[in-house]
């Protein structure tokens, strides 16, 4: 979910860094032929347009009884016209011939907040529109199509030799992208843009269209589209309904616009057919969407250092947030509303990071990837790759050098970025003294109303009553645990509170009235104001270093090792031919593929792959806020009014499948071998988030919320008939 954020934020002040790159071929991977443990053959997030060849043999041989072409094609519609990055950070899909879309509750939470209000709570209520004119637009909501994948290596690469610098390199490849993405045909209303695969090996040209009228459809209450919240984030067996739905409007024209009421909606070149027959273990099922970023070909120096040291670090600093922020919650409502939003986000990641170390370890991820550096070593020897055999001990190298400001870097984002509110708002207000410096008044003016705009929001939210013992703690354990010379002479203290108190005594950016007076007058009076504010005296030391030493720092080790890790991905394509290699997940779209399958999370234990309505109640806790259920639930499941979207008397709920996913897969469809959406990808179970860095068939799974209890909740339970008959509802075992 909303992966993308930190890096947004972060990228205004990181020095570029891009990937070294090399005069590489198009990159040439996997086989696509039988083999016989079709273990063998799952996980990969796959580039549709390249399936061809790749993957189709597999595909089938799993059960898929679509061809590349149905999948990804630029003449004919294909499954990918009916697939959208919903908000840049999940996926949605199209399942009406009038722009209708699928996408999570998670995913659309932000948009059916925005909406509600104490007498309209559509987060708590649900919110159902019956006909086009309740529809709620969205400003700033986008979502986007492509229109089109090509490969442009070659042109990418053009004038690039071996014997250059990498920065002379870098600079050539940067103005062929530039003039690639400007050439790039395409009507006037489409966007371009490249992106790199296999780590700088390959790069694709993605035409896209991006809809900027989107309206909120329909949410059902938190209590099903977010039933179990934290407790049972990242675990199965699982109960959630996690979907909303939205409509794409465009212009007379069928062509992107931005909001007006004369829009209308969208009619798309596909959209999909949904299933009502269902799926059993063993079913195919293919989940398409837009995986934001995974680690797959890190060497075994780095997964380690990711689990023994940087995972720790950020798991004690969210534990202790969390304990603070949950103290407050228990025993003050308001706090609870104002809190519950920041507690999940923050718990999301802290408990995927628990399971992913539990995970590797478990699963043996280091070990693995060591034996593979092993035979990797052995090859290069055998075969006398003289250029390859330095990479292994450059890693090693560059790994021992990152390791101390990498882990300062970690605790910067955690502790003054995103845990101690207080010091995020002086980083902010930093930003804007930034702006001035660099581009005087206008840049300032512009700087200033995003970040009251901003802040607005933030303080709705805030209570300085929880963030002034988060302060405490979590500066507490940066000045103890970060390297002396990352922690700024300020934090170089015992006595955290005395410091805390003494602060949120006096700073001003403790209230939204506070921050907007710091934040009024010339440039020259508001840097002074924040220069004379106690709050941001303390956090400009620690934003300081962190500019001019921590992130250089780090960005300067960080290219050196994407130099050696572009080699790397490139020499494990040529040492083994055999093997399967997909390209990292970098937000674009993909194709990955598996079956429904239950797992083994441990000894005698076997998590059979599909949920059903009867879990919710048992696991019902009247009035609790992750386990109430609501009584036209109840009635409904005592009734057994499941219309056709039961199953021999029982509702399936949310069910299991193999196929590799990662956030950004939030949404994405879940289609069976003929192309029918049977699902909406919500998650992962815990003992397989190490997904991102090691797949593992065996223990690796995604959870997808069934398509027929959507239909169920939208029928049977919000009585919203107009949207299911919209839909096209089909039988293909029938
Ligand atoms: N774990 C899922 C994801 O990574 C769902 C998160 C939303 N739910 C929550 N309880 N925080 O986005
Ligand atoms: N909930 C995640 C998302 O929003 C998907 C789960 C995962 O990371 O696999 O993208």
């Amino acid at each position: 979910m909303k992966y993308l954020k930190i890096s947004l934020l972060l990228a205004f002040l990181i020095v570029s860094c891009k990937t070294v790159q090399d005069t590489t071929q198009v990159v040439k991977t996997p086989t696509d032929k039988v083999i016989k443990n079709t273990k063998d053959i799952q996980g990969g997030m796959w580039i549709p347009s390249l399936l061809e060849g790749m993957n189709e043999t597999e595909m089938q041989q799993l059960g898929s009884k679509m061809t590349a072409e149905d999948i990804y094609s630029v003449n004919k519609s294909s499954l990918k016209d009916a697939v959208v990055h919903f908000n840049g950070g999940c996926t949605s899909e199209v399942i009406s011939p009038s722009g209708l879309l699928l996408t999570n509750h998670h995913c659309g939470y932000g948009a059916i907040q925005s909406h509600s209000s104490v007498e309209h709570d559509y987060l708590k209520d649900g919110f159902w529109a019956m006909n086009k004119s309740e529809e709620l637009p969205n400003p700033g909501m986008t979502v986007t199509f492509i229109k089109r994948i090509d490969d442009v290596t070659k042109e990418v690469f053009a004038g690039v030799t071996d014997a250059m610098d990498e920065v002379s390199k870098m600079k050539i490849i940067q103005k062929n992208i530039s003039k690639i993405t400007k050439t790039a045909q395409k009507e006037d209303w489409q966007n371009a843009f490249v992106k790199s695969f296999y780590k700088g090996n390959q790069y694709l040209l993605f035409i896209t269209e991006v809809f900027k009228d989107i309206r909120l459809v329909g949410a059902p209450p938190s209590s099903i589209g977010k039933f179990g919240a934290d407790t049972d984030n990242w675990m199965w067996p699982r109960h959630t309904g996690d979907f909303s739905m939205f409509r794409i409007y465009a212009d007379a024209n069928n062509k992107p616009a931005e909001y007006s009421k004369d829009n209308v909606p969208y009619t798309p070149k596909h959209y999909l057919p949904i299933s009502l027959d269902g799926v059993k273990e063993g079913d195919f099922t293919l989940v398409f969407g837009f995986p934001g970023r995974t680690n797959e070909y890190l060497p075994s120096v780095a997964v380690n250092q990711i689990v023994n040291v940087l995972n720790p670090a950020k798991i004690e600093i969210r534990d202790n947030a969390l304990k603070i922020v949950d103290g407050f919650m228990r025993k003050d409502e308001a706090i609870k509303i104002k809190y519950a939003s920041k507690y999940a986000s923050i718990a999301n990641y802290w408990k995927k990071w628990i399971g992913e170390d539990q995970g590797i370890k478990k699963s043996k991820g280091i070990e693995k990837k060591q034996a593979l550096e092993k035979e990797f070593a052995k090859e290069v020897e055998a075969k006398d790759l003289v250029g390859y055999k330095s990479l292994l001990p450059e890693f090693e190298q560059l790994y021992k050098e990152i390791e101390k400001v990498a882990l300062a870097r970690d605790y910067w984002i955690e502790v003054a970025y995103r845990n101690v509110e207080l010091l995020n708002s002086t980083f902010r207000a930093f930003q804007l003294e930034q702006a001035y410096n660099r581009g005087g008044a206008p840049a300032f003016e512009r700087a200033r109303k995003n970040l009251l705009e901003s802040f607005k929001g933030k303080y709705k939210n805030y209570s300085a009553d929880v963030d002034r013992p988060v302060f405490e703690k979590l500066v507490g354990l940066y000045a103890k645990n970060v390297p002396s010379q990352y922690v700024p002479e300020n934090m170089k203290q015992n006595d955290m509170n005395t410091l805390a108190t003494a602060i949120y005594a006096t700073t001003k950016f403790t209230s939204f009235e506070g921050a907007k007076e710091l934040l009024t007058g010339t440039p020259e009076e508001v840097i002074k104001n924040l220069n004379e504010d106690s709050a941001y005296v303390f956090g400009i030391e620690l934003h300081t270093l962190f500019y001019n030493t921590i992130e250089p720092t780090y960005q300067q080790i960080n290219l050196k090792i994407a130099a050696v890790q572009k080699k790397y991905m490139k020499a494990l394509m040529e040492v083994f031919p055999n093997k399967r290699f997909f390209p990292d997940a970098n937000g674009t779209l993909r194709v990955t593929y598996g079956q429904v399958k239950g797992y083994e999370p441990r000894d005698a234990v076997y998590y059979e792959p599909v949920s059903h309505l009867k879990g919710v109640m048992e696991k019902y806790v009247p009035g609790d806020y992750e386990f109430d259920v609501s009584q036209k639930l109840q009635n409904l499941y005592k009734s057994k009014d499941f219309g056709p979207y039961g199953e021999n008397g029982k509702m399936p709920v949310d069910f299991l499948g193999t196929n590799h996913t990662t956030g950004g897969n939030s949404g994405s469809p879940a289609i069976d071998a003929e192309g029918n959406l049977i699902g909406l990808n919500f998650d992962r179970v815990w003992e397989g988030t190490m997904s991102d860095y090691n797949y593992d068939a065996d223990i690796c799974r995604n959870i997808m919320v069934d398509i027929r209890y959507v239909l169920f909740i939208i029928d049977k339970y919000a009585g919203a008939t107009n949207l299911i008959d919209e839909m096209t509802l089909v039988h293909p075992k029938k």
